[in-house]
């Protein structure tokens, strides 16, 4: 598929901070066995590949806003447009040695996600999305799943870590989905769990507490292949933190009940 000048953009930067990423993730490997563990040099890891992402998409559109997840906002010259990046998506399975994360690219124009860009290195799967020319996974077309029965669907869902106030609610949410489901996954990169929804690998998704950065690219991705996206509370995502996803045919059902707590 032939995408704009600024998607094409986005993927260089994800394509260039993933090829250090990958170098890193091997070293995490190694690290494991070790008493002090990784933790540094993850955040270092996190840290750069944000740096890196930064330089190329602000030499490259010096006027356009920054919002990413470990460096400072800023508004733009350009004040509709920015950048909303995660740079390594997944932290905790990078952490561990997972072979499951993400460099996750959106840019949101007049408060609307345009372009999205996830790319999962490990497996060198490329998802990305543009405003009204649809989702694409390394070139080929994606769609959300056609399931339609409940029963028959697997879902993702973020489950918070130790000590985040969500928890409660978010196994009350589990507590009322899971008889009512074939699967409930988390996988720990909320970026990946929209682009395989995106994809029809899952059925659909919810979290409670998430950031613009984990999910910006994500919703694109799955409206641009045909799913439905809504705040889980209030009228926005971003401003609510909340979020819920999936294919039209299971969305109001999804919807209903993870709305219930
Ligand atoms: C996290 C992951 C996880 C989700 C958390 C996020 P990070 O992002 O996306 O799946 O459940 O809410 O914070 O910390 O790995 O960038």
């Amino acid at each position: 598929m032939l995408g704009s000048a600024n998607l094409n953009v986005m993927v260089k930067a994800a394509r260039t901070a993933a090829r250090k990423l990958v170098r890193d993730f091997r070293e995490v490997e190694n690290l494991q066995v070790s008493v002090k563990g990784a933790g540094d040099f993850v955040t270092r890891a996190d840290t750069a590949a944000e740096a890196t992402i930064r330089e190329i998409l602000t030499t490259e559109r010096p006027n356009y806003g920054w919002l990413g997840e470990e460096s400072e906002e800023e508004r733009g010259k350009d004040p509709t447009r920015r950048w909303i990046v995660d740079p390594l998506d997944g932290t905790t399975n990078f952490l561990h040695g997972q072979p499951h994360w993400a460099v996750s690219i959106a840019l949101e124009h007049k408060g609307e996600i345009v372009a999205g860009v996830i790319f999962d290195a490990a497996k060198d799967e490329l998802f990305v999305a543009e405003k009204g020319a649809g989702a694409f996974m390394n070139d080929q077309r994606i769609r959300v799943s056609g399931r339609r029965r409940l029963i028959e669907c697997a879902f993702a869902t973020g489950l918070p870590f130790g000590g985040r106030s969500d928890l409660p609610l978010t196994l009350k949410d589990l507590g009322r989905v899971m008889p009512a489901v074939a699967g409930v996954r988390s996988t720990g990169s909320a970026a990946l769990d929209l682009a395989h929804v995106a994809a029809g690998r899952f059925d659909g998704y919810w979290e409670r507490r998430i950031h613009a950065w984990d999910v910006a690219a994500g919703l694109l991705m799955v409206r641009e292949a045909g799913g439905f996206v809504e705040p889980l509370a209030g009228d926005d995502v971003f401003g609510s933190r909340t979020v819920v996803a999936a294919n039209g045919n299971v969305f109001a059902a999804l919807a209903d009940l993870v709305r219930q707590g």
